[in-house]
Parts: structure tokens; C-alpha cells; sequence
């Protein structure tokens, strides 16, 4: 963990979360020029790009007085805090004084960066030493798949039940009605396994129907596989067959849906969700044409998971009430348990 001037109460110091990579933004909405203020597990930093395209995440924090270098501004390369004019390089150190340009600068005087890295289209940072590289999006190398991104999502929820719902396809007829599911006709879930392995948890094949399950507006049936990549790192494949044979023509039976779910924690019951997802079918159709669905479908899930008390996760199974379709759900609880996560949590 990178040394900081800061106390501030409320900051995490659960080793087992600081040592995660978790997206702190998406690498297109970070241009050049620009700062942008983000807290991750409490802690506020800044994040900007450099004119050589590499990206910096700092605390937010100027070391002389305190204040934001998120109320700053980017100038010849570095950045301006916003009090006393200093400059801080992509090297982190503070190269300009202004009321004594021309005296040498101490090196105390420089600027606090995390680990940051770009990958899948999003700006990953840590505030720890992962032993874990960040998470691929599964279907990155597949060939066919056509990628995009939805949200952000901010949920006032903890990102543990964020990550619980998207792997959990029991709330599809009533969360989602009419789009992933049918209320009046809920899917009856048959048993479903759940492995752990090196890379965390993954379900068998969990089948529903969905009468608008993608983005072609048409009845399918849906066969979800649910990873648990890092604990606020999900992911589902998808596979949908189109129900009507008069339709079958619009699809093919190798149709996918992959999704990655990621929670940035911006503290114990606020996260940041952002979405990457690939389809294998309907090569005419445009992101435009498929986001409206996305935001509907994650603000849905948002507004119930905000409902959720209590806000942190239970790990302990004798709390809350679990069913023998929540397998997914109870393993998840489990394998946190096991990584040791106290932050976000009630143990
Ligand atoms: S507080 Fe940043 S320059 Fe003084
Ligand atoms: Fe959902």
C-alpha cells in the first residue's frame, strides 16, 4: 500500500479487500488534460492521463495544506493544485514552486499514486499488493463477439449484494418482468452445481425463459453460466436459443451473451457498477441499440438491492434464510468468508 499523510476514520484497512484490482473509471471517459475525483474503499483519489496516454491514480490529496488536487487542473504535463499553484509530474513528484521557481524543491514534495492499470476498456487500481492479475473478460479472445460497456451504475448499496444479484437468476420473473422473466409464470429453477476453483466459483447451466432475453426483442430460452471471478468481479455466458421456430432464422444455436459485472467499493455501502458485455449474434445491431436495455435491467436491479437491509452481506449462513436454488449465492457467502473479507461484511 502506497504511504499517505491521510487519517481519516472510516478508511478500509481489510487487507483482504485492499489487495483487489477494482475499476476506478472507463479509460475512454479519462482524457488527456483532465482530472477526475473517485473515492475506492473509501479513499479519495484522482484520476488523469498524461500526454504520453499513460494514466495516473493519486490520492486527492496536495501534501502541503491538503487540499484536492481534484479542484485543480492539468498544465504543461502536470498537475496544478488548486491552493498554491505546485506541480506534480506523472512521476509524482512536485517539479514547480511557484513563489520560489528558481530554489530546488524538497523531495518530500510529491504526490501519492495507487497501482493503476488499463484493461477490458476500464482504468483498474489497487490500493494494495494484489497476488491475483486483474480479471479478463471472458469472452476478450473469443472469436465472432463484438464488445461494449454499459453504466456506470452508482448503487447505494454494498457491492457483495450487487455482485449477489447479478448471480442469481431467481429475481428474473419479478425484478425484471416482462424482459427477463414472466411473474405470472416464474421459472422453476432445477438443481444447479457450484465449483470453486483457482479463479473462484462457477455454476452449471441454469436454464429460464425470457421473453425479451436480449437485445432482439424476441422470446428465448436463456442458459446462464455464473463465474465469481474476484470477490466484486462476476460474470455470466448466456446462452439463448430463440424459442419460436418461425423466428430460428434470426439466430443460430452457438447465439452467446457474456457479461462482466464489476463493483468499484467506493466505501462499505456505495458502489460504482460497470458493465462489459459481447454478443456472438445480430451483427447489424449498435450499442446504441442495445444500451437503453442495459439501463433498464441494471436500474432495476439497483432499485431493489438498495432496498436490502442489512446493507452489508451476511457471511455467516446461519444469517438471512437460504433456498436450494440460492446455491450460487450461498457459495459466494462462503468463499468470502474464506478469503478472510471483514470490509463490507457482517461475519
Ligand atoms: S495546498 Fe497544494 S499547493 Fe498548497
Ligand atoms: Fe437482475
Amino acid at each position: 500500500m502506497s504511504d499517505t499523510p491521510m487519517s481519516v476514520p472510516g478508511l478500509c484497512d481489510d487487507p483482504a479487500m485492499l489487495d483487489e484490482w477494482y475499476p476506478v473509471a472507463r479509460s475512454r471517459e479519462i482524457v488527456a488534460g483532465t482530472i477526475a475525483p473517485t473515492t475506492l474503499l473509501g479513499r479519495d483519489l484522482i484520476v488523469w492521463r498524461d500526454a504520453a496516454g499513460t494514466v495516473h491514480v493519486w490520492d486527492d490529496l496536495c501534501i502541503h495544506r491538503g487540499a484536492r488536487l481534484s479542484k485543480g487542473w492539468i498544465k504543461d504535463d502536470t498537475v496544478v493544485c488548486p491552493y498554491h499553484g505546485w506541480r506534480f509530474d506523472g512521476q509524482a513528484r512536485c517539479v514547480h514552486i511557484p513563489v520560489a521557481p528558481d530554489q530546488p524543491i524538497p523531495p518530500k514534495a510529491r504526490a501519492f499514486p495507487v497501482r493503476a492499470q488499463e484493461q477490458d476498456g476500464l482504468i483498474w487500481a489497487t490500493l494494495g499488493n494484489p497476488a491475483h492479475p486483474i480479471p479478463a473478460f471472458p469472452a476478450r479472445d473469443l472469436p465472432g463477439f463484438r464488445t461494449f460497456h454499459a453504466g456506470p451504475y452508482t448503487y447505494r448499496a454494498n457491492g457483495f449484494r450487487a455482485v449477489e444479484n447479478f448471480v442469481d437468476a431467481t429475481h428474473f420473473p419479478f425484478v425484471h418482468a416482462g424482459l427477463n422473466g414472466v411473474p405470472d409464470a416464474p421459472d422453476i429453477i432445477a438443481d444447479y452445481d457450484v465449483t470453486q476453483t483457482a479463479d473462484g466459483l462457477v455454476s452449471s447451466e441454469i436454464s429460464v425463459f425470457q421473453p425479451v432475453g436480449d437485445f432482439r426483442k424476441i422470446p428465448v430460452q436463456a442458459g446462464y453460466t455464473y463465474y465469481c471471478l474476484r470477490p466484486l468481479v462476476a460474470a455470466f455466458s448466456k446462452r439463448v436459443t430463440i424459442v419460436d421456430p418461425a423466428q430460428a432464422h434470426l439466430g443460430s444455436p452457438d447465439d452467446r451473451f457474456v457479461t462482466m459485472f464489476t463493483v468499484q467499493p467506493v466505501n462499505e455501502v456505495t458502489s460504482i457498477a460497470r458493465v462489459i458485455f459481447a454478443i456472438n449474434f445480430a451483427p447489424d445491431l449498435t450499442e446504441l441499440d442495445m444500451l437503453p436495455r442495459q439501463d433498464v435491467v441494471y436500474n432495476q436491479d439497483r432499485d431493489i438491492v438498495e432496498t436490502q437491509r442489512p446493507e452489508r452481506i451476511p457471511v455467516d449462513l446461519r444469517a438471512e434464510m437460504h433456498h436450494r436454488s440460492d446455491r450460487m449465492g450461498v457459495a459466494y457467502r462462503r468463499w468470502l468468508r474464506e478469503l478472510g473479507i471483514t470490509y463490507g461484511v457482517i461475519a
